[in-house]
């Protein structure tokens, strides 16, 4: 047989065809010229898939959703607290290219319109010879999996028009936002706007936001957890500019737009999706790029504030082992959270007192949050005051360090079967 998601892609792009609304941006006449009947759609998958349908190898500049990444980048580098000092994380509830400053701070509203996202590419730290966007290029490559590179003639053709941006950036500086040469910045802004990708791309781009910052294949960290909340968090209330409360209520997940009519949305934990429809609304918004992922969201239950009730199953099995049936082993299952870890140790009440040895088997849990694993080993400790001896499995080394800090000697490595083999 065969996944029929393709055939669902395939499906939703028909559906959104007929819908010609919107109009080519021509702020930056180089866009003017773009194909408006080009459409794709490609979904990336956490654990690494890629579908993609309709003109997925077409390349385009990548505008605006460059800027969540420019973020994520200097947040890697400098920490959010310094940031924060330097860009705020309010919806300015404006246009993305309004000149416009938060009035008590005196800095940006928020990274994803422009005044922010000229000041975050400033930020960017680079080493002699490479500029803040091939900074950028690289790092973005990094997260698409493959090299990309600079549109000159969209550059070429921004720089001619770019008053406002200049205007933001003479702003910036004489407030003291930037402190280095404005006109350098929002070149350098441009160039980074200028990076071209496809839907598969930006898909791959986005999915390792959804992956909590790993890379799928290799788990290699690409960006911090802390940094893809922030990252996340941000998109969600301004990455769709003066139209993020419509999107958040309609569609439901962090987003960015670009004004060459992409749009990139993370699932947390599931999927990166980007669209690419060059005709865009009033907030530089992809038309048919919004109605993909309104489908999408009521198709597939994507809107975030639907929650994923808990698996109701961290007990996957509970029995007696060892020659006497002196051994209490629970086999665990699933992603332990908060609520499992709840359901986890309002079972272990029930054990009663006494020195029974107790085995806690995390061989096929998928995900430990460090809630649950705080919450585990202090069900340990109350165990053991109760005269048991305690032992987590943890033969998969699904603890971190840092999660098993101080509870070592009571975790072993070895496969659940090898270690009951003492008691027999
Ligand atoms: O700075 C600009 O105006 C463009 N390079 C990017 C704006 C943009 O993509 C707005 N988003 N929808």
């Amino acid at each position: 047989m065969q996944t029929p998601v393709p055939d669902y892609l395939k499906h939703v792009l028909s559906q959104c065809q007929r819908n010609v609304g919107g109009q080519l941006a021509d702020y930056i006449p180089e866009l003017a010229q773009a194909d408006p009947n080009k459409l794709a759609l490609a979904l990336s998958t956490a654990d690494g898939m890629i579908y993609s349908s309709g003109d997925d190898g077409h390349e385009f500049t990548i505008q605006s959703m460059s800027k969540p990444f420019a973020y994520a980048l200097v947040l890697e580098q400098l920490g959010i607290e310094e940031v924060l000092q330097k860009v705020g994380v309010e919806p300015s509830g404006e246009a993305f290219n309004q000149i416009s400053l938060d009035k008590e701070l005196n800095i940006p509203k928020n990274p994803m319109i422009n005044s922010g996202a000229i000041t975050t590419h400033s930020l960017i730290q680079t080493t002699a010879g490479i500029s803040r966007a091939e900074q950028l290029r690289r790092f973005l490559s990094e997260l698409a999996g493959r090299e990309l590179s600079f549109d000159e003639q969209v550059y070429t053709s921004e720089m001619k028009t770019a008053f406002r941006n200049l205007s933001i950036g003479y702003m910036l500086r004489t407030v003291g936002a930037l402190d280095t040469d404005p006109v350098e910045i929002v070149n350098g802004y441009i160039q980074q706007c200028a990076i071209k990708v496809t839907v598969k791309d930006l898909a791959n781009i986005a999915r390792v936001l959804a992956n909590g910052g790993l890379h799928p294949k290799t788990g290699e960290c690409l960006l911090d957890r802390a940094v893809v909340r922030q990252v996340l968090s941000v998109m969600l209330s301004c990455g769709m500019y003066d139209a993020a409360g419509d999107w958040l209520t309609t569609v439901g997940i962090p987003a960015k737009s670009g004004v060459s009519g992409g749009i990139i949305g993370v699932l947390p934990g599931q999927v990166g999706i980007a669209v690419f429809s060059p005709r865009v609304d009033e907030h530089g918004n992809s038309v048919r790029g919004i109605d993909i992922f309104e489908r999408l969201s009521a198709d597939m239950g994507l809107h975030l504030m639907e929650g994923t009730p808990s698996a109701q199953t961290i007990i996957q099995s509970c029995y007696w082992a060892g020659k006497n049936d002196d051994v209490r082993v629970y086999e665990l299952r699933g992603v332990l959270q908060f609520t499992e870890s709840e359901m986890l140790l309002r079972n272990l009440q029930e054990e009663p007192p006494g020195d029974t040895t107790i085995v806690l088997d995390l061989t096929n849990l998928t995900l430990i949050h460090d809630v649950g694993a705080r919450m585990l080993f202090e069900g340990v400790e109350r165990l053991q005051q109760d005269g048991h001896r305690v032992v987590v499995v943890d033969s998969e080394g699904i603890l971190s360090e840092a999660q098993m800090k101080g509870n070592k000697r009571v975790v072993v490595k070895e496969k659940l079967t090898k270690y009951l083999e003492k008691f027999q």
